[in-house]
């Protein structure tokens, strides 16, 4: 066992990246280095994983890195649109017949909408799109992982200052054939999830979280 020892200094700078995260949804058209890049991605690899769901001796996690200014893009950017097109109806017609559906899903609704009649957020409107794709196992906690491994690359990027979001709607692509052979990965065999990276138009306000005292219960 290594002798790991994380000083005051240390702490107090991973709070201020913590702190210091945002969803940043709007970019410069400056190209951050593909060092950069790297890194982000070197910190999603140190993320955790699901040992007992994937075979370790065979790596399980992509990163496809799509520049804003890659032939490929436009193409991505159109079967993305496409897909939330036909999710948009889907959702549609079952908050039609399902009354909890249509008083809860309508934020997400018209959110869905909007990527279908604009594009996806973050596909095409940053400088970078990463889709980053985990094999799925037993048991099936594919997304959970790749939740770990975004978190760590936004940190990451945050303390590179740069700007990144999660592009939740690469979900719902791994069952793409177009999608998955522009990525090169076999049909259906990944988790996929997503997010965008540049450097930030603005930085956005802080967004709001409770106390500590008013979400915590102690048990002692
Ligand atoms: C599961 C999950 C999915 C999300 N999907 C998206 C997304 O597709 N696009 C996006 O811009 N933000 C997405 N977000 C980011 C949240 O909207 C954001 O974290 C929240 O509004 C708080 O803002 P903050 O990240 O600046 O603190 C997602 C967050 C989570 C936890």
């Amino acid at each position: 066992m290594s002798d790991l020892k994380i000083s005051k200094e240390c702490s107090d700078v991973f709070n201020n990246i913590i702190e210091s995260r945002r969803s940043v949804r709007f970019f410069r058209e400056e190209m951050p280095s593909k060092e950069a890049i790297g890194d982000i991605i070197r910190a999603g690899l140190l993320a955790p994983y699901a040992a007992q769901a994937v075979d370790e001796n065979e790596y399980f996690r992509k990163f496809i890195v799509i520049s804003k200014n890659s032939e490929k893009m436009k193409e991505i950017a159109e079967i993305t649109k496409n897909k939330v097109k036909i999710m948009s109806e889907q959702l549609k017609s079952q908050m039609d017949k399902n009354l909890y559906l249509k008083e809860k899903g309508e934020s997400f609704s018209k959110r869905l909408e909007l990527f279908a009649n604009k594009g996806v957020l973050g596909i095409g409107t940053a400088p970078y799109y990463i889709v980053v794709a985990e094999k799925k196992g037993i048991p099936p906690v594919e997304q959970q992982s790749l939740a770990h491994c975004l978190q760590n690359m936004w940190l990451k990027a945050t303390s590179l200052d740069l700007g990144f979001h999660l592009v939740s709607a690469t979900a719902q692509m791994g069952e793409d054939k177009d999608f998955c052979e522009i990525l090169g990965i076999n049909l259906g065999e990944f988790g996929l999830n997503g997010c965008a990276v540049g450097y930030p138009k603005e930085i956005p306000h802080k967004t709001s979280r409770p106390p500590v005292s008013e979400v915590i219960k102690w048990i002692d």
